[in-house]
């Protein structure tokens, strides 16, 4: 993406300091959603990435992954696939579980989101530690797709999260890094 691009985007992006708890920097994504220039310019860059590649689907993470995923998929003109915290789904589903700082979290997804050979685009806003996003491409390879890209508008690079999901095999693309 062009850097005046990037910076535009990150100029909407409001960091909350000490939430949700002390010590965290929350970087919040809704000033970016309320503005409707700053938005398109935004859905636009991931628009254009993957326009002539033309993915079969394009999932996205609960919960903010779902407000971009399902607007580029539209404007892509291809499904979308949620992928949810577990206990949410109705249908049958695989299951993916992952580490937080404490505990663990699970994901869930319905088992015919995808079909094998289906080529996914995986979307979230944000990449901190990676285990979302590393939990919901194991989720898809589980179904046989393959992932060709995972995307988010922010990387946290100090923890870690995108070297282990490009350690893990799935290119990743994101538009704006804080320290
Ligand atoms: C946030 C964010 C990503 C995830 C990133 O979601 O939207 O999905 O954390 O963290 P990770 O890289 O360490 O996995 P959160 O779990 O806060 O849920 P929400 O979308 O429901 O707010
Ligand atoms: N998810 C995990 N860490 C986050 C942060 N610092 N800001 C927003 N969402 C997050």
């Amino acid at each position: 993406a062009h850097a005046l691009t990037a910076d535009y985007i990150r100029s909407h992006i409001r960091t909350v300091p000490d939430w949700p708890a002390p010590g965290v920097q929350f970087r919040d994504i809704t000033p970016l959603l309320q503005n409707p220039k700053v938005f398109r310019v935004l859905i636009d860059e991931f628009v254009h990435r993957w326009f002539d590649l033309k993915p079969d689907a394009v999932a996205g993470l609960d919960a903010r992954g779902f407000i971009l995923g399902a607007v580029v998929a539209y404007e892509l003109n291809v499904g979308f696939v949620p992928i949810r915290k577990k206990g949410k789904l109705p249908y049958t589903t695989v299951e993916e579980s992952y580490e937080l700082e404490y505990g663990s979290a699970t994901v869930e997804m319905h088992t015919d989101a995808v079909k094998p050979g289906d080529r996914v685009v995986l979307i979230d806003d944000l990449i901190a530690t990676g285990g979302t996003m590393t939990a919901g491409l194991r989720l898809l390879q589980k179904l046989g797709a393959e992932v060709i890209e995972g995307a988010a508008i922010v990387d946290l690079p100090e923890l870690g999260g995108s070297r282990r999901i490009r350690d893990a095999g799935l290119p990743l693309f994101t538009l704006v890094d804080y320290d």
